[in-house]
């Protein structure tokens, strides 16, 4: 049986934190077994910002070395960066010209940078929806596995897809879908008292895959808590909650129930709690971290990774853009 396809974009936008890798990336780690499986640093569109060439590799290459680190492996499925990838922005021009200036200007995350850059609306801007559906579509994925504020792009690229095949009559492109694991996926919260662990609420609240030990010690210590209850079986503070949240994904069962009694008996003690809470979350990370030194110092390794995967893309991209030039009538001389 042919395993179905799936295709997903990492955008390389600086370090990885913990909520990524427990909500995102350990996903991906578990379909590249079940799926064929395509996952690619999304650099070209990263260019919709202008960045400068520097930062422009590095950010790649971390976004590279952590993902590999989470345990993305090049042997079970193919890892490539976009920009090796010509048939992308090929497949991109195609679609584009039955891509509709209205239908882009809809799109809510378009509408939101409009507003957000005034004065940088440009064109990638505009047809960033028609890029991503050119990711997808050119693997003929059916599954992708995104966050739900890609819904619509997802839409698009089934859009984009159809009329494609209905306009040059031809089965080419498949319907892509958002598809992610178990729905209820783990809830990692951030240190700070908010909400999830999300990089805009400031680096106090966010632990990063390659922070150091100290760092993970230095930030849960100073982690927002309340004063100790008074009367026994309060409901712990948002801030409290996160934090046996937190223990709960790495320290052992048997721990978390006694800080969870110690609330409840109104005799917690903050101080202990976070010293055992930093303990267990070095412990858990400190593969991850490892691994990540020695990917980041193996330029060889990577290079190597970058080829194969570079490779493997090229051989199914090729075979979707020449079903593309064909039914469009482009034929040899
Ligand atoms: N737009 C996605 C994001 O912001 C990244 C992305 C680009 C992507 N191309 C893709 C995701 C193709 C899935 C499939 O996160």
């Amino acid at each position: 049986m042919t395993k179905e396809i799936v295709v997903s974009g990492i955008r390389p936008t600086g370090n990885l934190h913990l909520g990524n890798y427990l909500g995102a990336i350990s996903n991906f780690v578990k379909m590249q077994h079940d799926y064929t499986c395509y996952f690619f640093i999304a650099d070209y569109h990263s260019l919709t910002t202008h960045p400068n060439p520097t930062d422009i590799h590095n950010h790649v290459k971390q976004a590279l070395v952590e993902y590999l680190a989470c345990g993305l492996n090049p042997e079970l499925c193919t890892l490539y960066v976009q920009s090796d990838l010509p048939q992308i922005p090929e497949l991109y021009m195609m679609l584009n010209m039955h891509a509709y200036k209205g239908e882009l200007e809809r799109v809510a995350s378009f509408k939101e940078k409009a507003r957000t850059q005034p004065d940088n609306i440009n064109a990638g801007l505009l047809t960033y929806p028609v890029l991503m559906a050119a990711d997808i579509l050119i693997h003929k994925a059916t599954k992708v596995p995104v966050g739900k504020d890609q819904e619509q792009h997802l839409e698009m690229a089934r859009t984009f897809g159809n009329r494609f095949n209905r306009i040059y009559q031809k089965e080419i492109f498949p319907e892509p879908y958002a598809f992610n694991y178990g729905s209820e996926l783990v809830k990692i919260p951030g240190l700070q008292g908010g909400g999830k662990m999300s990089k805009s609420d400031g680096d106090a609240s966010v632990i990063k895959l390659n922070d150091s030990a100290d760092q993970i010690r230095k930030k849960i210590t100073k982690a927002v808590t309340d004063n100790t209850p008074l009367e026994p079986n309060t409901p712990p503070s948002v801030a409290v909650q996160n934090l046996l949240d937190l223990m709960k994904v790495v320290s052992e069962k048997e721990k978390l129930m006694h800080f969870t009694a110690a609330y409840a008996n109104c005799n917690i003690r903050y101080g202990d709690l976070k010293k055992e809470l930093a303990e267990d979350m070095i412990a858990f990370l400190a593969p991850i971290r490892e691994k990540i030194i020695e990917f980041q110092s193996d330029e060889k390794l990577l290079s190597h990774i970058v080829k194969l995967g570079k490779e493997k893309a090229h051989e199914s991209a090729d075979k979707t853009l020449m079903e593309c030039r064909e039914a469009i009538g482009f034929k040899k001389f």
